[in-house]
């Protein structure tokens, strides 16, 4: 078994095995046939493989495309699992597992891993926790509630966070762990471009070391309760009036920690 970089004419097969894989998730707890945006479809296949920001992989057995991994490459430090899956018969051959080992090797300064996957789905979370993945928390921003997962690869503080106190102007993909101590807001305003109408909250997120104020537009704000801790990935900062800010990028999460 091996994986190797997806290549357009993998397209097809990739988009053959996705299909049968995802749809197979109406036995584990999905609400009928489907899957994630794109999943059956050649044209998102065909343009991922060839997205400079995700890395498309093949899962190979006796040399035939079995499945696919997709990789939100987040640098050095850190990665997200955006996708992943074996089809139908070959499921349960321990492949699946064997394809996480191979790209840990493979991104072996990532210390830290991330994923998502709905609550309902039985089979993925069953996975996840058999390859050592912890639940951190939940995410609200889909229309299924999404149970978040990482995977710290080595013992200490992973490279890609940090503590409120060392967050810096400019700073880009923040990940960092709060309490939310206050919301303000939301109020309305004027996007400057378009002239629509925006909602913005104001937050104080707190840790051990210090507090940022955290910038929340539109469909983020109600993803915030008072008194929870969070999680925040992708964040970036800004300095405003002396005042550092952060607010939560487009590709970008909020994760109300367990
Ligand atoms: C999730 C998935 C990738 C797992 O791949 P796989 O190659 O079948 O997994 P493995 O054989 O390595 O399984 C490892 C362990 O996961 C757990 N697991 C896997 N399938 C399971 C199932 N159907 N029910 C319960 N536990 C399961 C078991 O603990 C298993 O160990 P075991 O077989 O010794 O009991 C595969 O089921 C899949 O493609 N699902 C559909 C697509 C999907 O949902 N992808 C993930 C979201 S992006």
């Amino acid at each position: 078994m091996e994986i190797q970089p997806a290549k357009t004419e993998d397209a097809g097969a990739l988009t053959e095995t996705c299909r049968r894989a995802f749809d197979s998730d109406s036995e584990f707890g999905a609400p009928g046939l489907g899957g994630p945006p794109g999943y059956d479809s050649l044209e998102w296949n065909s343009n991922v493989i060839n997205n400079r920001y995700l890395q498309y992989y093949k899962i190979l057995a006796d040399r035939e495309i079995v499945g696919g991994f997709i990789i939100a490459d987040r640098g050095l430090d850190y990665q997200v699992c955006e996708r992943v899956w074996i089809e139908p018969d070959n499921m349960r051959r321990g492949i699946g597992t064997r394809a996480f080992n191979l790209i840990w090797n493979l991104y072996s300064s990532a210390d830290l891993w991330v994923l998502g996957t709905p609550e309902w789905n039985t089979r993925t979370n069953s996975f996840y926790q058999s390859i050592g993945f912890v639940q951190i928390g939940k995410t609200h921003d889909y229309s299924w509630d999404g149970i978040y997962y990482e995977k710290r690869i080595t013992d200490g503080f992973p490279k890609a966070m940090s503590m409120i106190e060392d967050i810096r102007d400019r700073q880009q993909r923040v990940i960092v762990e709060g309490r939310v101590e206050r919301i303000e807001g939301p109020r309305s305003v004027k996007s400057r471009k378009t002239g629509d109408d925006l909602k913005v909250a104001d937050v104080t997120l707190t840790d051990d070391t210090g507090s940022i104020k955290l910038v929340l537009w539109n469909n983020q704000i109600p993803q915030v309760k008072n008194d929870t801790r969070i999680r925040i990935e992708e964040g970036y900062v800004k300095s405003y009036r002396d005042e550092l800010q952060m607010s939560v990028g487009k590709w970008g999460m909020i994760i109300t920690l367990i």
